[in-house]
C-alpha cells in the first residue's frame, strides 16, 4: 500500500514517515521545504536503510499534485503540509487561509481525480475553542477560535465533512493533535524550528543546548494548581504510530475525529523540572507576564482513539524529555 505524505519533511511528517516504512508501506513525500530540511527525509532514509520517494512541490499547485498522482498509485494520503505558527496566522491570515483551506481544497480535487478517495488529516485540539470545558472530548463541537491558525483547521474539518457527506465512499480521520514533543529514539531526526521557537519544548531545548539565555514562563498566576499553564504533551512517536492506526480504520466510510493525546496535563514548572532530573541541565527559567490567547489548561479525554483505533500514548514524560535531549545535543543547529 503507498501513502502520500504531505508535509512529510517537517517535524510530524518526518516521524510518521519513519513509522510508516517500518509498518511495511511505501511512502511518497511531497512538500515544498517551506518549513523543513531534505535533510530530514535522507536522515529517516539512513535509519529505515530504504530511499524515500521525494517530490518537492506546492498542494495549491494542481499540476504538480497531479503529476504526483500520475507517476505513482496512491492508496490513501496523510496530510500534514500546512502553516502552523498562531502569532505568523494573525499577522498574515490571507496566507494562512491560502496555504491551509486553499492547499487542502486543492489536494481533495487532486484525490477526486485520481479516484483516490482515503485520508488522515492533520487537525489541532485547538479547534475545541477558547470556551470548551476539559478535558476535550470529540462529542463537543467545534468552539469559537481565537486566531486564523485555529479557523483554519476547523474550516478544513468542516469542508473534510462535507466532502465525506457528498461522497458516501471516502473515509476520513481526522486527528486532533494535543502537544507533540519529543524525537525519534536515534537522536537524528527532531522539531527544527526556523527561528525563534514559538513553542515551549523546542526553545527550552535551545535554552538547554545554550542557544538562548534563558526561558521565560509565560504567566504565573493561572487557576492551576502551581500557576502555570497545564497541556497535554505527548511523544511524536506515539503520535505518529496514532497515524499508522488511523489509516488501518480507513475502510469504514465516513469522517471521524479522533483526539491524540495522554490525557494528564503537565505545568511549564513541571516540564522545567521533568527536563532537569532527567538530562542533569539546569533550565534558567523567570516567570514572565502571560502570553496573550493562551487558555490556563487543556488535555485530552484519548478514550475514543483507544476504543476504535487500538491507540494509546505510551512514552512517558521522561522519555520525552530524554529523546528530545538527545535530538538537540546531537544536532545543537538542528539540520543546519
Ligand atoms: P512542520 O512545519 O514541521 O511541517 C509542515 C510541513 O508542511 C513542512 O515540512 C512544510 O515545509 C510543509 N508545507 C507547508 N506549506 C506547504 C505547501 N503549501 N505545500 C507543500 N508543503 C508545505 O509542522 P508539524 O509540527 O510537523 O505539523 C504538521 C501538521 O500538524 C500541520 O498541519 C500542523 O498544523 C499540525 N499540527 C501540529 C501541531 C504541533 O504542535 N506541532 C499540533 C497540532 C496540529
Ligand atoms: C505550551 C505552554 C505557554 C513558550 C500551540 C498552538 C496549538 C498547537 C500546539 C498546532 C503554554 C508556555 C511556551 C515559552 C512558555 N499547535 N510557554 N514559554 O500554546 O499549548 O499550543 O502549539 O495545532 O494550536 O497554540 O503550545 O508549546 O506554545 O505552549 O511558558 O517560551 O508553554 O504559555 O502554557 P500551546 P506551546
Amino acid at each position: 500500500m503507498r501513502i502520500l505524505v504531505t508535509g512529510g519533511a517537517g517535524y510530524i511528517g518526518s516521524h510518521t514517515v519513519l513509522v510508516l516504512l517500518q509498518s511495511g508501506y511505501d511512502v511518497v513525500v511531497f512538500d515544498n521545504l517551506c518549513n523543513s530540511s531534505r535533510k530530514s527525509i535522507e536522515r529517516v532514509s539512513s535509519i529505515v536503510e530504504r530511499q524515500v520517494n521525494f517530490v518537492e512541490g506546492d498542494i495549491r499547485n494542481p499540476e504538480e499534485l497531479g503529476s504526483v498522482f500520475s507517476k505513482y498509485h496512491i492508496d490513501a494520503v496523510i496530510h500534514f503540509a500546512g502553516l502552523k505558527a498562531v502569532g505568523e496566522s494573525v499577522q498574515k491570515p490571507a496566507e494562512y487561509y491560502d496555504v491551509n483551506v486553499g492547499g487542502t481544497a486543492k489536494l481533495l480535487l487532486a484525490m477526486q481525480k485520481a479516484n483516490v478517495s482515503r485520508m488522515v488529516f492533520s487537525s489541532s485540539a485547538t479547534v475545541y475553542g477558547v470556551e470548551a470545558p476539559t478535558p476535550y472530548v470529540e462529542s463537543l463541537p467545534r468552539g469559537s477560535t481565537s486566531n486564523p491558525y485555529a479557523t483554519s483547521k476547523a474550516m478544513i474539518e468542516k469542508m473534510l465533512e462535507d466532502q465525506s457527506i457528498a461522497h458516501p465512499d471516502w473515509s476520513i480521520a481526522l486527528l486532533r493533535y494535543f502537544n507533540p514533543i519529543g524525537a525519534h529514539e536515534s537522536g537524528l531526526i527532531g522539531e527544527d524550528p526556523l527561528g525563534i521557537p514559538n513553542n515551549l519544548m523546542p526553545f527550552m531545548a535551545q535554552v538547554a543546548v545554550g542557544r538562548r539565555d534563558r526561558l521565560a514562563v509565560f504567566g504565573g498566576d493561572y487557576p492551576t494548581p502551581d500557576g502555570t499553564c497545564r497541556r497535554d504533551y505527548l511523544h511524536v512517536m506515539d503520535l505518529a504510530e496514532g497515524h499508522v492506526k488511523a489509516l488501518e480504520s480507513l475502510y469504514k466510510s465516513g469522517c471521524c475525529a479522533y483526539n491524540l493525546g495522554t490525557g494528564s496535563p503537565v505545568s511549564v514548572l513541571e516540564m522545567i523540572s521533568a527536563f532537569e532530573s532527567e538530562t542533569g541541565v539546569k533550565i534558567p527559567y523567570k516567570i514572565a507576564p502571560r502570553r496573550e490567547g493562551d487558555l490556563a489548561e487543556f488535555w485530552a479525554d484519548p478514550l475514543k482513539a483507544n476504543q476504535l483505533l487500538g491507540w494509546s500514548a505510551k512514552r512517558s514524560l521522561n522519555q520525552m524529555m530524554a529523546d528530545t535531549w538527545r535530538w538537540q545535543s546531537q544536532n545543537p543547529d538542528g539540520y543546519n
